[in-house]
């Protein structure tokens, strides 16, 4: 029996999300790889990312996804093979690939989806291109067929998308370059200015994550 396997793919700026159908898992791994400046990859995903801001001068630690884009074909395909292998051994004949998509891009950006599926080890992929508002309604359970708009705003890596959807369609969508990375970086620079001390980008991500909350009281709690 020929076993037609479907995979959602989020090739987001800071990780990398993989469901697999087949195995009901689902992968969350940093979008990073780390190469020797002899072109050999050394790791990817997490693995990359405990090679971050650690890693000596000849190896470089790279995100081939900038501003939510394809940045680095033959580095986001590296990732992408490499982490479809982490979630599933068997990857099957004629796979179904959903990507999680920009709303606008360019022809080279789309082709660029379709040229890292049909490399390496995916036998006669079949390629699809969904729009990245669609996928974050259905994730968190938005009903997608209504007809009076809903707003959608993600949080990227190094950018956000604001959209609004209505009928199974994104009607309107804008990027502002804001994302969680500025976010670390306003960390860094008022730590170093109000506690004279410098911290790394893990570590402001790893504040932002600990102490960030919207939540009122929590945020009050936080002052004591
Ligand atoms: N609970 C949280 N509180 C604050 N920031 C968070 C939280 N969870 C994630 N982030 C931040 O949100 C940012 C976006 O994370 P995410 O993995 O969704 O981005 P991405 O999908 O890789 O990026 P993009 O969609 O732009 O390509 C990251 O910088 C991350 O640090
Ligand atoms: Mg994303």
């Amino acid at each position: 029996m020929i076993i037609h396997n479907a995979y959602g793919v989020d090739l987001g700026t800071s990780s990398v999300k993989i469901y697999s159908q087949n195995t009901g898992k689902t992968l969350i791994e940093k979008n990073l790889i780390a190469v020797k400046t002899t072109r050999q990859v050394l790791a990817v995903g997490n693995d990359a990312f405990e090679m971050f801001e650690k890693a000596p001068d000849n190896i470089s630690v790279d995100m081939p996804v900038k501003s939510g884009r394809i940045a680095d074909v033959a580095e986001v395909e590296f990732v992408l093979h490499t982490l479809l292998r982490r979630v599933d051994r068997h990857l099957g004949y004629a796979p179904a690939i959903y990507f999680s998509a920009p709303v606008v891009m360019s022809e080279i950006e789309r082709r660029a989806y379709y040229a890292i599926s049909h490399a390496g080890d995916l036998r006669n992929p079949k390629v699809y291109l969904v729009d990245r508002p669609i996928c974050d309604a259905i994730s968190i359970g938005v009903p997608i067929s209504r007809t009076k708009g809903t707003m959608i705003v993600g949080l990227g890596g190094q950018n956000s998308e604001i959209s609004v959807i209505a009928n199974e369609q994104v009607i309107i969508s804008k990027e502002i370059p804001i994302g969680g990375q500025q976010i670390n970086e306003a960390i860094m620079n008022d730590v170093r200015r109000l506690e004279n001390l410098l911290i790394g980008r893990r570590t402001a991500r790893r504040l932002k994550s600990v102490l960030a909350t919207l939540e009122p009281e929590r945020r009050d709690a936080r002052k004591v």
